[in-house]
Parts: structure tokens; C-alpha cells; sequence
């Protein structure tokens, strides 16, 4: 088959080597001047919101995908009428913005910090009120890496939040003093089967995932009700593809912080330590197959290089690890590739996933 893709970045460069090993061919929207995808696959060189150019890929393909959120939900309804589009666009739409995205999981039965809606600075100090301190505001859309939100401690901070970011909708929700965070990676085929990997363990550093740590230790106990969440957003958006939930670890319980309607970072180690990565299922899933086993056989690990690729990680010579570099310019924040490891135990890994993170920090 023909695939779309809009995006043309690192998740879409995994995403076109999975569909060419499974003998797909992949066609790519992006604005950028040589994205990474552009190894694997043909880039139409246009804004995620040139509705025309969305529109000829879809003429050019047999089925659409998104590997980026922030693509106009209308243009993907447009098109879906003459082409398969998955995930379904009423998904990427109730992600995009955080109030519709925590009213799903209040509907679904799925906990989540406690939030409030922010139209007014007034509605800022009546939030605060409620909630206590500290707290976070966020923009309701567009946020990614941890960019468009302000965390307040006391009164003190609130002017300065609503300076930078009371021209947008926002919503403010308790900052939560969470154990870890988790997240939960599924996949479910048109037919409707489902299948989810085991429970990642990840560590963000300024709102960026760092390093993600699967099975997540101790979390066996965790997961069946993980997997039921999981299952309830499948089931309910009649979803078709990899969708990754993001949960914090408080008081013992799970709580909801977000879900991406999309292949996701912390899913990364798929590639190595599963039997079908969370880019192979996805591919499966949107053309009509089903998604094969997502397990995680041995301990695997993954840590992102952020801002720099370390010359002592492009030396790692060790097969229990294998670099990926996307093949972007270098710029301060940028996801620029990641390394995965696999091991034989949980200690062996952790020890792994230290030494590249020491690589990395020790990195300028
Ligand atoms: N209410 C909260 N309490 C504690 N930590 C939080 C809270 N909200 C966000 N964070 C921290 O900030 C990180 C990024 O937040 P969030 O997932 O909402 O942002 P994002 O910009 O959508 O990120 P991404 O799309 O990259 O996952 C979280 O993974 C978590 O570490
Ligand atoms: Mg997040």
C-alpha cells in the first residue's frame, strides 16, 4: 500500500522503515528543508495546514497517518471521506486540546489531577483557590515538551503566568507530587483487535522526556488496570493505530496526565526490545492487518539525546546498544536520536541506561 504520512520527523522516519520492511511504501507532508523521514520517503514540502497539499497527498495514497498533532482536524474530515484516515480525526481532536482530552477521561471512568478551566485572570486565583498550591498552568493546545505551561507556587507567581500566557485558553491543575510517571503504549487493528506493550517507566528533565525504562520496575501490579484505561479509550474513540497514555504514579493510584493519538517517545525501545515495534503495529493497524505480539522479552531501556549527540555515545561500542540519529541539525532542546538498550536483567540495564546518561549530561 501507499501510505500518507503528515510529519516528517524522527516518528515518521521510524514509521516509514517499518511500513518498507513490511512492504509498504510511504509519502511524507512536512515544512521542513530535509526532515528526517525524508531517508525513508518522497516530502511534499508544505505547512501542516496547507489543506490542498493534505489533500493531495491523500489523492496520491491509500491511507493517511499523522505522526503530529497539530494538524487541522477539518482538513483530515475533508479527506477521510475519499480515504481511510487513522487514528480517526475525532481522536486527534479531542487531544488537541486539554480540556476536551481530561472531560474523556472524566467520562471514561479514568483519574486525573484535579483541573479547572482559565478564560480570566480571575478564573486563575478562583483556580488556585480550589486546587492549592503549587499548581500548573497550561495551554488548553499546542503544548509539547513541556512548553506553554508555568508552574505557580503562591499568589506571587500568578501575574507573571498570566503575562506569558493569558492571551491563550488555558487550564490549571494540581501539581502532582507523583512517585514516577508511566505510560501505557497500545495498538488496536481496524478489526478491532488490541494489543499492549508492557509499562514504561520515564523520566522527564525540564518537561522533556529523558530516558524511558520498560517493563517499568515493579509495575506488574499496575497494569491490568493500566490496560483497562487503555482499552476504554480504544473502544470509545474507535481508535485505529498506536495510542500512548500518560499516567502519573500517586498515592499508589494512577492518574491520567495526557494521551497522544500517535506513535510515541516513550515507545521508542519497541524497536529492539519487543517482538513488533510500536511503529510496525501501527503500520499493520492502519492497513488492515493485525497488530502482532507487543511484549518486552528482556529488560530495555532508552535515553534520549537532547540538544547534542555526545561523541562518546556515536563511540558506545557495545551490542547490547544501538544508536539512533535522526539526522538533524543540532540545536539547544532538539530530540536529535536516542539510544536503546537491551539486557539480559533489570540491573544490567539500569546500569546501561546510567552510563549513556552519563555520556549525555556529561555532553556541553
Ligand atoms: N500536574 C502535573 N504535576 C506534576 N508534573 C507535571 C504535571 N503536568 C506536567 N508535569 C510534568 O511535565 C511533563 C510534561 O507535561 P505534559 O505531558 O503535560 O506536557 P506536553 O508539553 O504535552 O509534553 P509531551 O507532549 O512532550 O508529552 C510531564 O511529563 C511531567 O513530568
Ligand atoms: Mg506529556
Amino acid at each position: 500500500m501507499r501510505i500518507g504520512i503528515i510529519g516528517a520527523g524522527q516518528l515518521g522516519q521510524m514509521l516509514g522503515v517499518a511500513a518498507r520492511e513490511l512492504g509498504h511504501e510511504c509519502r511524507f507532508l512536512d515544512p521542513a528543508d530535509a526532515p528526517p523521514a525524508a531517508t525513508v520517503g518522497p516530502v511534499t514540502r508544505a505547512a501542516f495546514d496547507d489543506v490542498g497539499a493534505i489533500a493531495q497527498l491523500a489523492a496520491d495514497c491509500d491511507v493517511l497517518t499523522y505522526e503530529f498533532e497539530n494538524v487541522p482536524v477539518d482538513a483530515l474530515r475533508k479527506v477521510a471521506a475519499a480515504i481511510a484516515v487513522f487514528p480517526p480525526p475525532d481522536a486527534l481532536e479531542l487531544a488537541q486540546d486539554r480540556l476536551s482530552e481530561k472531560r474523556l477521561f472524566e467520562k471514561l471512568g479514568i483519574p486525573l489531577p484535579p483541573y479547572c478551566v482559565v478564560d480570566s485572570r480571575a478564573d486563575l486565583d478562583t483556580a488556585a483557590r480550589e486546587l492549592g498550591w503549587p499548581i500548573v498552568i497550561k495551554t488548553r493546545r499546542f503544548g509539547y515538551d513541556g512548553k506553554g505551561q508555568f508552574v505557580a507556587r503562591s499568589a506571587d507567581d500568578l501575574a507573571a503566568a498570566w503575562d506569558e500566557l493569558g492571551d491563550k485558553a488555558l487550564i490549571a491543575e494540581s501539581w502532582v507530587e507523583f512517585e514516577r510517571e508511566l505510560s501505557i503504549i497500545g495498538a488496536r487493528s481496524q478489526a478491532g483487535e488490541r494489543v499492549s506493550w508492557p509499562l514504561t517507566q520515564n523520566q522527564h528533565v525540564d518537561g522533556i522526556l529523558r530516558s524511558s525504562l520498560a517493563p517499568a520496575p515493579d509495575s506488574a501490579g499496575s497494569m491490568a488496570l493500566a490496560e483497562t484505561y487503555m482499552q476504554r479509550l480504544l473502544e470509545e474513540l474507535n481508535y485505529v493505530g498506536v495510542l500512548a497514555l500518560e499516567l502519573f504514579v500517586a498515592n499508589g493510584g494512577l492518574l491520567a496526565n495526557e494521551f497522544a493519538p500517535r506513535v510515541h517517545n516513550s515507545g521508542h525501545w519497541t524497536i529492539e526490545g519487543s517482538t513488533s515495534s510500536q511503529f510496525r503495529n501501527h503500520i499493520l493497524s492502519i492497513c488492515g492487518a493485525s497488530p502482532e505480539r507487543a511484549d518486552c522479552p528482556r529488560p530495555a531501556g532508552m535515553v534520549n539525546l537532547i540538544g547534542s549527540v555526545p561523541d562518546a555515545v556515536m563511540a558506545l561500542d557495545d551490542k547490547r546498544m544501538v544508536l539512533h540519529d535522526y539526522g538533524k541539525t543540532a540545536r539547544a532542546g532538539r530530540k536529535l536520536g536516542h539510544v536503546t538498550v537491551v539486557a539480559e536483567s533489570e540491573h544490567e540495564r539500569d546500569q546501561l541506561v546510567a552510563r549513556v546518561l552519563q555520556n549525555v549530561t556529561q555532553s556541553p
